[in-house]
């Protein structure tokens, strides 16, 4: 990437989940060799479900790297509860104490910046990266002036029910602004520093966009089924509401038996010619096109396919700032984007997926 803003690329940004993990696991189906970028380590840890033989974490941030490397360090360490414990999703008074056993564990950098972030650890890493905090003050902010109507949205009875009540209970003029202010470019700019905030629409299409998502969302699924739904709408978690995929119940034992097959690395999208990766046959980008304007996504683009084996298969997220795929040997497979859009629970992302012709490496 050009220039990336410092501050942002050397913070905890994500640390929860807001994507729909089973949208990359049905997507990259039958890959071997995934490269997923990091962010919060949800859909990294999801793709182990998968049975790729290798899932490599690539993000420029090496904080995010740094959390994946607890998660996974913590995992092989704690049963389930005791990790929805020291995530924060349950409650627990031991987190510091579960530390001392899993810091050993952890590579040098990871270790370092862990031990120097103590705190957050003692309060959960679930909810400590930047846009979790915004998350959770927006879910706190709708617990005092709609707790009422979020306890009954999320309570509905059946889809209709709930279109009904987003319909009547957060219709422009009631909510819009709680919801609009996800999407609004001063919080992006001034309160996140987020360097996506350049490439958004500006703030009216942003938040317009927004309220359009959750109003085809609440048509579509029930949001308590939704961890990101969830997690929008109350700012947390809890054990036995929505959890991503890892983290339900039947799945911990299995992705504690692959983590072996996870290799984490630093670097850009941009970088992975150079990268010691091999050739990968799926690629999880995330929405990596809301960070960059069209030479940057070119970049980025070659970068996977210097890596990408004949006939590899990708998944996209498009949050605002869609581009055109720059090279015709991306192929977009629309029936699957679709398909996929229409079932994926993260509420605002549209998906592009396909495959990518060429020799590759
Ligand atoms: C695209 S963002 C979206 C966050 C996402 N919802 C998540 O947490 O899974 C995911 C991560 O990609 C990283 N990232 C963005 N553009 C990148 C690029 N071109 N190369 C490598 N990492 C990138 C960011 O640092 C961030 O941690």
């Amino acid at each position: 990437m050009s220039e990336p803003p410092l501050e942002f690329f050397a913070s905890l940004n994500f640390s929860s989940s807001n994507e729909d993990g089973e949208t990359e696991l049905a997507a990259l189906a039958g890959a071997r060799r995934i490269v997923c970028l990091t962010g919060t380590g949800t859909r990294v840890l999801d793709l182990l479900l998968s049975d790729a033989d290798e899932v490599i974490a690539l993000d420029a941030n090496p904080v995010q790297n740094a959390l994946l490397a607890l998660k996974v360090a913590a995992i092989e360490y704690l049963d389930r509860d005791g990790y929805l414990a020291f995530l924060g999703i349950a409650p627990g008074g031991e987190r510091l104490k579960q530390y001392a056993g899993i810091r050993d564990r952890l590579p040098a950098a990871a270790r370092d910046y862990w031990d120097r972030n103590r705190r957050m650890i003692a309060s959960g890493v679930w909810l400590a990266g930047k846009w979790e905090r915004l998350l959770g003050w927006n879910g706190r902010f709708l617990a005092m002036v709609r707790g009422q109507a979020v306890a009954a949205l999320m309570n509905a009875p059946s889809i209709d029910e709930q279109a009904r009540i987003w319909r009547r209970s957060f219709a422009p003029g009631r909510l819009r602004g709680a919801i609009e202010a996800i999407g609004r470019d001063l919080v992006w700019r001034m309160v996140m520093r987020e360097p996506a905030g350049a490439f958004l629409p500006g703030a009216r299409e942003a938040g317009r966009r927004i309220e359009a998502d959750f109003e085809r969302a609440s048509r579509s699924f029930l949001f308590r089924q939704s961890d990101v739904a969830t997690l929008a709408l109350r700012g947390r978690h809890c054990p036995d509401g929505a959890l991503p995929v890892h983290l339900r119940a039947g799945n911990y034992d299995r992705i504690r038996a692959g983590l072996p097959r996870l290799r984490p690395l630093v670097g850009g999208l941009a970088d992975l010619a150079r990268l010691d990766t091999g050739a990968c046959d799926g690629f999880s980008l995330s929405d990596f096109g809301s960070y960059c304007g069209p030479a940057d996504y070119a970049a980025c683009w070659q970068g996977v396919m210097a890596a990408a084996a004949p006939g590899a298969r990708y998944c996209e997220r498009i949050f605002m700032n869609e581009m055109d795929v720059p090279s015709a040997r991306i192929r977009i497979d629309r029936h699957l984007s679709e398909g996929l859009t229409d079932v994926d629970k993260s509420i605002i992302y549209r998906i592009r997926a396909g495959t990518i012709d060429g020799v590759g490496r």
